[in-house]
This record gives structure tokens, sequence and C-alpha cells, in this order.
């Protein structure tokens, strides 16, 4: 069966410092606990490293926020799958909302990203979601559908069985305002069949869905019940270790 995943992503967020002793707190707070997910956190490129060295990766999984779409060359300031790699971190956010939108990201730039992500050995968590016009023009189902056809139908059913999905409505992102459990549902559950008509229901059912979007301990429990939300991609609660376990906790 799928996994249930909670995975933070700090965004441009703590200095390498700051962020080490969260990822400190963070991987105390882990040992010795039982939990019924899998933990991740993406944090900056700068940080990889360091924070690799203070968490044990059996409990808590690292990750990037990005990579870049070559491989290697003469492409100032950008940082490959394989450099992300050679840090120990296995997870990789593609497709962010904030990428798309200030930067320009494409279907087709990122089609290039999970590929490289995939050479080498990184699980893309790979992030889909309407902005508040397509939510009030009832276009949302089918911009959802065009990110995923468009960047990720291309794959084999197994490199697309190990993608990891974050539904994150781009109006409920740091605004405070989430998705109601209902309306996360009614998408998870159309995104998991759009997969079932492509690749079959083995694939669907064994596909991670997060939610994202304000999601936080007081309203983690209740997305988190939902049949076809199998956990959450966290922004503003990762930053805090407290808010961050309590969303892990809503597994419970
Ligand atoms: P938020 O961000 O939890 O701060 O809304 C979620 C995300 O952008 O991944």
């Amino acid at each position: 069966m799928r996994k249930n995943i909670v995975a933070g992503n700090w965004k441009m967020n703590t200095t390498v410092p700051e962020g080490v002793q969260l990822a400190t707190e963070v991987n105390a707070a882990l040992a010795g606990k039982k939990v019924n997910c899998d933990v991740v956190i993406c944090v900056p490129f700068t940080h990889l490293t360091s924070v690799n060295q203070v968490i044990n990766q059996n409990k808590l999984g690292l990750g990037a926020e990005n990579c870049a779409d070559h491989k290697s060359g003469a492409y100032t300031g950008e940082v490959s799958a394989s450099m992300v790699a050679s840090t120990g971190a296995t997870y990789v956010i593609l497709g962010h909302s904030e990428r798309r939108q200030y930067y320009g990201e494409t279907s087709e730039t990122l089609k290039e990203k999970v590929a490289l992500a995939f050479e080498n050995n990184l699980t893309p968590i790979f992030c889909i979601g309407e902005v508040l016009e397509q939510r009030e023009n009832g276009t949302y189902f089918d911009v959802v559908k065009s990110q995923i056809e468009e960047a990720l139908f291309n794959l084999s059913a197994e490199d697309f069985g190990k993608v990891i999905l974050a539904y994150e409505p781009v109006w409920a992102i740091g605004t405070g305002k989430t998705a109601t459990d209902d309306q996360a549902e009614e998408m998870h559950a159309y995104i998991r069949n759009l997969i079932v008509e492509k690749y079959g229901k083995e694939v669907a059912e064994n596909t991670s869905i997060l939610y994202g979007g304000s999601c936080k301990p007081s309203n983690a429990k209740a997305l988190f019940a939902k049949p076809n939300v199998d956990g959450g991609l966290i922004g503003g609660a990762s930053l805090k270790c407290a808010d961050f376990m309590g969303i892990v906790e809503a597994f419970d």
C-alpha cells in the first residue's frame, strides 16, 4: 500500500546554523518515537550537506527544493540533480508553484528535471495546483490534469510509481486559507483516477498524493483522514519543530 508522508518545505528560510539547529531538533523529536508516516525535510541547497550530518535518514529523509534542468556545464548559479544526490539527499521538490510563478518553470523544463532526478536516484515530490482565478472559474481540474499529463505522463509506469505528488492549491499557500478537507479529497480522488486511466489501478493505489497549503497541526488530522490524502507538504509550519511534529503526529 501507499505510504503516508509528511514533508517539510523550508523554502528560503533559515541560515545554515539555524537550519542545522532545526534539523537537529526534528531528528531528536523523531528518535525513539514510532510515527505512522515517512518524514522528510526539504531544505535550501546550501544546507544539505550540513543537515545530512545531523540527521538519521532512516527516520528523517532529506531533500532539495529544486534542481537544474541540465546535467552539468555552463549554467552559472544552478545546482544539478547529481550535486544534490552527492550531498546525501534522496528527494527533490519539483514544480513548486513558486518556481512556476516566479522563475518561469514550464512543463517542458520540469520534464527534464524529473528525468535528471531519476537518473540520480532522487525521488521527485512533484507539485501541481491551480491559482485562485482557476479555482473560481471552475477550470481547476483541467489545470491540474494538464500539469500532470505534460510533465509526468511520458514516464514509464515503473518510474511514475516512484513519484510523490503534492496537490497545492496556490490560493492556499502561505495564506492561512486552507482548502477544506472535502476540496482536497475531491481533487486527490480526481488525480488518482487520472492515474488509474493512464497506468492502471495498482500504480494509482500505490501513489502517495500529499496536500499542501496552510496545513498545520490544527487541520492536518481532518485532511489526512480523507481516503485519498496521503500526507502533507508543509511550508510555514515546518519551520517550528513543535508544529511540524504536531502534523507528523496527526497520523496516529
Ligand atoms: P504553506 O506552504 O504550508 O506555508 O502554505 C506549503 C508549500 O508551499 O509547500
